[in-house]
């Protein structure tokens, strides 16, 4: 057996502009070298083979998800002060964060709401949204696809679905992330009190729409939430739904904006096979499965040990913290034939973990996949001749928990 030192990676360094180009390298090394190794920079251990991961997975009594922020923040008085004007004890665990019994009933209530049948119902109105955000900017030529559509459309479209005004979204959402930047580590501690406000200024806005809905209901998922309700069971309250919706507006957006984005930049670089999608667009839903599995949004995700464990011939501690690589796991050749070629005829084998596994899976796996399959055919079918603008400067989104560009610019042929 390893013992945790030898398997401690200095040169693990995720953010480095050079790993970001391609992590998939040291990856494939991992998998065979170090399966299981610790990272002192980000103090976390990374599992990086398919059989570990989904090990992991399936134990949640040994692997806790509860906690999953990246950094344990230090709350200032002056923070506290702010976060006294919200509602007490936010934000309460929800989905991603929570373990079984909690997790269980939140789960099932959601699941509820966010039925197959609703989601399919949204089909509509994403093509019309994503088609009214190409008509905005077609004739220019060349865009930004980061900015002017992957990053809009599912944020336009989560926005809707929970019922929240076009006119407010940009702003909710600006409140997330502020807050969101302060549990990723990445705010500075003087901005701390800013983003605290940004929280309890969310918090106010949601509690009043759910005050109005509870005397107006509207078809939409708040009213949902708030109606939602199991047999045996506590209703949600006010302060989880406020939790559940920063993490809907998360997961909901940010991860889909780089399924779609990575998407076109894929694509644009296998011109055979954009082709052959603007051919026959049905090939949009094995495209959207090859491009989670290829260029995983979310490269992985945190897991707590809640005691001594074994994993991978490594021995863990109670409390260690575990990055499991969901990305690694996509391109591991027990798993995938000739895993490190994209190809979007592969027939999906149905086990990528890009959505994750086992009771945390992902809760809106169907609507994005809904959103990337019109995305890409809308793209593919309007743009002739989609290609990349050459010599542009690639650069990736500065985190260990999403995968995808900053922006990426691409042009096509204008119709005459
Ligand atoms: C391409 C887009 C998406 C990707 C790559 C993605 C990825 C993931 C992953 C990997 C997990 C597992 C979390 C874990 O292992 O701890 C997850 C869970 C989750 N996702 Fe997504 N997601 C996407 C889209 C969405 C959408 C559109 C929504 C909202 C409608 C959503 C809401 C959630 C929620 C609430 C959870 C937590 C579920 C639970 O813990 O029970 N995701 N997602």
């Amino acid at each position: 057996m390893l013992n945790n030192t030898s398997v401690a990676q200095t040169d693990y360094s995720p953010l480095s502009p050079q790993h970001q180009g391609n992590p998939y390298e040291f990856y494939a090394r991992a998998r065979k070298e170090y399966p299981v190794f610790y990272s002192p920079m980000l103090k976390l251990w990374i599992v990086t083979r398919y059989a570990e991961i989904n090990q992991v997975l399936k134990d949640t009594s040994r692997f806790s998800s509860a906690n999953s922020n990246l950094v344990d923040i230090e709350i200032s008085p002056e923070v506290e002060a702010v976060l006294k004007e919200g509602y007490a004890d936010m934000p309460r665990p929800s989905l991603v964060d929570n373990d079984p019994p909690g997790h269980t009933r939140v789960r099932s209530l959601v699941s509820s709401v966010l039925t197959p049948a609703r989601i399919a119902a949204l089909e509509p109105h994403i093509y019309a949204t994503a088609n009214a955000l190409v008509d905005d900017w077609i004739n220019s030529g060349c865009v930004d696809i980061i900015s002017n559509f992957a990053s809009k459309l599912p944020l336009f479209i989560i926005g809707d679905f929970l019922g929240i005004p076009r006119q407010d979204i940009q702003t909710v959402k600006k409140w997330c992330d502020d807050w969101l930047i302060i549990l990723s580590g990445g705010a500075p501690v003087e901005q701390h009190v800013g983003c605290a406000r940004s929280f309890v200024s969310l918090q106010h806005y949601v509690a009043d729409i759910l005050k109005q809905r509870s005397i107006n209901p509207q078809d939409d998922l708040l009213t949902g939430l708030l109606n939602a309700s199991l047999e045996g069971e506590a209703n949600l309250s006010t302060p989880e739904i406020i939790s559940l919706v920063m993490q809907l507006l998360f997961a909901g957006h940010e991860t889909t904006a780089h399924l779609i984005g990575n998407g076109v930049a894929l694509l644009v670089q296998h011109p055979q096979q954009l082709e052959a999608l603007r051919q026959n667009p049905s090939l949009a839903v094995n495209a959207v499965e090859e491009v989670m599995r290829f260029e995983s949004p979310v490269p992985g995700l945190i897991r707590t040990t809640t005691e001594a464990v074994e994993l991978g011939g490594v021995q863990l501690p109670k409390s260690a913290r575990l990055q499991l690589l969901y990305a690694s796991g996509n391109r591991d050749n027990t798993q995938f034939t000739e895993p490190e070629r994209f190809d979007i005829h592969r027939i999906p084998n149905g086990k990528h973990l890009a959505f994750g596994g086992g009771i945390h899976y992902c809760v809106g796996a169907a609507l994005a996949r809904l959103e990337g399959r019109i995305a890409l055919e809308v793209l593919t079918q309007r743009l002739p001749n989609l290609r990349m603008v050459p010599n542009q400067e690639i650069a990736y989104v500065p985190s260990i928990i999403i995968r995808g560009l900053l922006k990426f610019l691409v042009e096509w042929d204008l119709r005459a």
